[in-house]
């Protein structure tokens, strides 16, 4: 590129970016982690949870070994579990097929699961200094509107990857990394600060983005059952191996109220409904959750229960178990209650 947009990322970098953060070492390891957690996670909410992750699975080896229960529970909260379990699987396989030594290389990272091109490219860029361009959410907005491009199709998908490319410089690779990641967090935000932007000069943009393709997210309804002994504690159940919070602890669950206490007699317990509870919502990418606590009164806990390795009762005493957000309020609630 004969321009100087790169330098010019890099001189504003170094008065305004993002420095001193947590994950900002040359670690492969470190780095795959960070970015993992940063994809649908901000710095702010992200940080605590790098840094618990990072005291519990040091190493990659570490991980490897640990079990996906382990792993889910320093990921509880953060959300998008999909993430913890592909981090999980691929530690397995750098393990394996690396004998626990990084790739360079952005083909061998995409391989692994869960690390598309952007993040790969991120990794080898931030731990190796490898030339190789970036294309997430916010890089994508900054160079679409600095050359003016409009859809959001393949044709401009392709577009946008060449620019990337030919901006992308062959020293500092890091820094530029980093650099045109925080331009497009901090000044080519969705309400942009031209004012502050160190490549204003040179570019298209003429205040209008091309419209958002709108999500409808549809509702979804779930009813739980709420099995709280004063002895033993609430009773969790865990979630399929796939789906939304898959593998973690939660309650007992029903699409429809009626089925519940068939899903309670599965796990080897009965009991009477009480009155629902308020509804808790939580919203995902693509849908939005209505959970109806259902308190049950009079359970008897079967006999299968104590072997069923499914269910746990939680006092709110000892490791905590991996937990969606959801559940983590509602137990603080129902646990902390005097
Ligand atoms: N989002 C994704 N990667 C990031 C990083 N390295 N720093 C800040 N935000 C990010």
């Amino acid at each position: 590129m004969g321009d100087d947009f790169a330098e010019r990322v890099l001189a504003w970098y170094r008065r305004h970016g993002r420095q001193g953060l947590p994950w900002q070492v040359r670690d492969p390891y470190v780095r795959w982690l960070s970015e993992v957690m940063l994809q649908q996670t901000t710095v702010t909410a992200a940080r605590p949870y790098f840094e618990r992750f990072l005291a519990a699975f040091p190493t990659v080896q570490a991980l490897a070994r640990a079990s996906q229960d382990e792993v889910l529970a320093q990921w509880a909260g953060l959300g998008y579990y999909a993430r913890a379990r592909n981090l999980h699987a691929a530690a397995q396989l750098i393990v394996a097929r690396h004998g626990g030594g990084f790739p360079r290389r952005v083909e061998d990272w995409v391989a692994l699961p869960g690390i598309g091109p952007s993040t790969a490219a991120a990794i080898v860029a931030f731990a190796f200094d490898v030339q190789a361009p970036i294309l997430d959410a916010n890089v994508r907005r900054v160079l679409s509107r600095y050359h003016g491009i409009k859809g959001a199709d393949a044709g401009a998908s392709h577009a946008l990857w060449a620019h990337a490319r030919a901006h992308t410089p062959a020293r500092d690779v890091s820094a530029y990394t980093q650099a045109i990641m925080d331009l497009g967090a901090l000044v080519c935000r969705k309400a942009p600060r031209c004012a502050a932007c160190p490549i204003a000069a040179g570019c298209a943009f003429d205040g209008k983005d091309p419209p958002a393709a709108r999500r409808a997210r549809p509702e979804r309804a779930v009813f739980w059952a709420v099995l709280h002994d004063p002895g033993r504690g609430v009773l969790l159940a865990r979630r399929p191996a796939s789906g939304i919070w898959g593998g973690l602890w939660s309650l007992p669950e029903a699409p429809v109220l009626n089925d519940l206490p068939a899903v309670l007699e599965a796990l080897g317990l009965t009991g009477r409904l009480g009155p629902p509870s308020a509804p808790i919502h939580h919203a995902f990418t693509h849908f939005r959750l209505t959970i109806t606590p259902v308190p049950v009164v009079a359970a008897a806990p079967g006999p299968g229960v104590a072997e069923n390795r499914d269910v746990v009762w939680y006092k709110g005493e000892g490791p905590a178990p991996g937990v969606p957000a959801p559940v983590r309020r509602l137990l603080n609630r129902l646990l902390e209650a005097p």
